[in-house]
């Protein structure tokens, strides 16, 4: 693994030092050191700087802002700065801009103003990059390079000229003949059948909806152009600095979004192509599970790096600016959420930005450095952070491990969201985030799976959704389920193929003979919930139910109210060594908790006992050493007990009990030979099968 040196954990921010004159550097450097940052990320927006008219560069501005962060020992993310193409650029090549589906063209004046299939911006970025790498190449090569900016945050899609032809490129290389397209795509259905390549087009937009196998090969086509465009920037970077490790920044929760995975791109198809995973995590200040949502993105980010640290690239030190309405962080929370993240792995905590902005968009988004300077409280969190990283820098290089892994699938998501469906109102990310939510509330650590990985270390895969699923990666499921493995699959799983294409027979068609059920018909219901009985415990579904008819599975919890009244809701079916569970409804929180406590302990996995509500326990470990976070959600103080070892937060020995205020947080180092730091999370079962990481 590259990583940046460092030798603790990386502390700091995106630095625009390009926005200010030169006399606010020295200032900016002082403060940085007073604050304990060790890195920055240098120019991430900075194109129309360094190349001010085409083929004219400026560099000497970027050399004077390192030749004062270096002596300071502030270690520099290069931003290569092909995220904001300058005017001129947009003016020369007005074909490289994007379009949308409704033909309008997004000009400049804001970012991301580029069709990522553009031959002309291509080559602009590369010139740029390789501009960059020569320069800042040798004595002279930063510690990480950052390649554009969250790829596809403004445009995931675009639908201009240049892209239909890439489109249709992109298809005649998937299928090679148009006999399979046509198969592929269904197009007999409403009489779309192709009779040349050039008739194909992007999913624009026609009278009624638009062919879904088609929006799904868009959808594909567009991610894997992002990823190309990556890919191309860091072959350069390869050139000129090959010991250099090149990252880009993932994106998380997008605020008001439960379960907000960043749709755009599948970052399990790019996430092998960056050295260190980074993300920009903005969870809604106004929900209250948003730490849940946080949580969710942290175990992916570190999943999408195969357990490896990851970098936590951007949050909020306090207030954003894009919302409605933007409050400002409660006393402590930079804190909590910081070291949520390195609860999870992260062995970097980042911000954006440095120092506030004077002018432009984000000129109400907080900075580290706020517009009232040090007098803020923020700015005394910031330091109090610097320290904090600094007393817990020991935990870095150390990782989690996990016996339950919930499956996330980019290509299975977009075809679910697609329309067109019984209830269009299921959405991936809110089944995941109710079963995430279940099992984070239960204090069980999980990782993210791609369908097809290699499960064998976990204990529990759960499914939340994997609505299209090739036959293949069924198959891939039943030996995970024959070979002691438990599954538990959310609704509406099964039923298409990677094409969008009904499996044949009777839904759940790939997965029927796995769950050992059929399933009649589905029932969606919009507006009301039915009850859910797990034998005493009751519990709700809203959205979705399904006539669910056993042929081999058994039911463990019935539908309780409405036309279904009496119906399995949830069934267990023994296969081989493991069990298949098929949970037929959108279960609220509660229904997934009453199933999974029994599913767990069925399967060994450990859950602790006795935490208390919105204390979020993790463990690292590595080095015969492990340090146990506990952090405090709760608005009250809460007690935990049979906790030993020294807490590096507070720097005090701890024998038995630990009082966490609310926002608190503690970091407990104890040797794995002593007695466990907690006695509700000691003696994890021996696991039965599969290596560990
Ligand atoms: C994103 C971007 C940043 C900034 C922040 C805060 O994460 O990467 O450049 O715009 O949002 O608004």
């Amino acid at each position: 693994m590259r990583w940046p040196a460092s030798g603790g954990i990386l502390f700091g921010g995106d630095y625009n030092p390009d926005q200010w004159p030169e006399e606010v550097w020295h200032e900016d450097v002082a403060l940085m050191k007073v604050a304990g940052v060790n890195i920055v990320t240098l120019g991430v927006f900075a194109w129309s700087r360094l190349e001010p008219s085409p083929g004219q560069w400026d560099f000497a501005w970027l050399d004077r802002v390192s030749a004062i962060l270096r002596p300071a020992e502030v270690l520099i993310d290069l931003a290569t700065a092909t995220a904001s193409p300058p005017p001129w650029f947009a003016r020369r090549h007005p074909d490289a801009l994007p379009i949308t589906a409704s033909g309008q063209t997004l000009d400049v004046g804001s970012r991301g103003h580029y069709c990522p299939s553009s031959p002309a911006y291509r080559r602009a970025a590369g010139r740029l990059v390789r501009k960059l790498a020569r320069r800042y190449s040798g004595a002279d090569a930063p510690a990480l390079w950052h390649v554009n900016n969250e790829l596809g945050e403004k445009v995931v899609e675009c639908f201009c000229p240049t892209s239909a032809t890439a489109f249709r490129r992109w298809v005649q290389d998937r299928y090679r003949t148009l006999d399979r397209l046509n198969a592929a795509w269904g197009t007999d259905v409403w009489s779309q059948r192709y009779s040349a390549w050039d008739q194909i087009q992007p999913p624009r937009l026609g009278p009624g909806p638009l062919n879904p196998s088609q929006r799904l090969d868009y959808r594909r086509f567009s991610s894997d152009a992002h990823r190309e465009c990556f890919e191309l920037e860091r072959a350069i970077l390869r050139r000129y600095t090959p010991d250099v490790p090149v990252t880009t920044n993932f994106m998380g929760p997008l605020s008001e979004v439960r379960g907000g995975f960043f749709g755009g791109i599948d970052y399990w198809s790019l996430a092998p192509s960056v050295d260190v995973v980074a993300d920009d995590s903005y969870p809604d200040p106004l929900d209250r599970l948003g730490h849940i949502n946080a949580a969710m993105n942290f175990d992916l980010m570190r999943s999408l790096g195969r357990g490896r640290p990851w970098l936590l690239m951007e949050q909020a030190p306090g207030a954003m600016s894009w919302l409605p309405v933007n409050p400002g962080k409660p006393a402590g929370r930079l804190l909590l959420e910081s070291m949520q993240a390195v609860a999870r792995g992260a062995d970097g905590i980042m911000f954006f930005q440095w120092r506030q902005a004077r002018s432009g968009q984000e000129k109400f988004a907080t900075g580290m450095l706020p517009h009232g300077g040090t007098r803020t409280q923020t700015w005394r969190e910031i330091v109090s952070l610097g320290a904090t990283l600094r007393a817990v820098g020991e935990v870095a290089g150390t990782t989690l491990s996990a016996d339950v892994a919930i499956l996330i699938d980019w290509e299975s998501w977009w075809a679910l969201e697609l329309g067109d469906h019984p209830n269009n109102e299921l959405t991936f990310g809110e089944v995941a985030f109710e079963t995430y939510r279940a099992l984070f509330e239960l204090g069980v650590t999980v990782d993210f799976a791609k369908p097809a990985a290699d499960l064998s270390r976990y204990r529990v895969v759960v499914a939340p959704n994997l609505y299209a699923v090739a036959t293949e990666t069924a198959s891939h499921l039943e030996r995970f389920v024959a070979s002691g493995g438990t599954l538990v699959v959310g609704p509406f799983s099964g039923i298409v193929d990677e094409n969008d294409q009904v499996h044949d027979g009777s839904y759940p068609g790939a997965f029927g003979d796995l769950l050992g059920l059929r399933i009649d018909s589905f029932w969606p219901h919009p507006t009301e919930s039915w009850s859910i009985a797990f034998g005493a415990e009751r519990s709700s579904a809203r959205l979705w139910t399904d006539w669910i008819e056993l042929e081999g599975a058994s039911s463990v919890a019935t539908i309780g109210s409405g036309p279904l009244d009496g119906r399995p809701a949830v069934t267990d079916h023994a296969v081989g060594l493991g069990r298949a569970l098929y949970v037929g409804a959108f279960l609220d929180g509660d229904g997934w908790s009453s199933l999974f406590r029994g599913v767990l302990a069925a399967a060994g996995v450990h859950v602790p006992d006795g935490l208390a509500p919105g204390v979020e326990w993790t463990r690292r470990s590595g080095g015969g050493v492990t340090f146990d976070f506990f952090l405090n959600h709760a608005d009250h103080e809460v007690r935990v007990t049979g906790v030993n070892g020294r807490d590096l937060v507070g720097g005090t020995e701890l024998s038995g009990r630990l009082q966490l205020s609310p926002a608190g947080v503690a970091v407990v180092r104890s040797s794995l030979t002593e007695t466990p730091v907690k006695r509700e999370v000691h003696d994890r079962a021996p696991r039965r099968r599969g290596g560990s990481r």
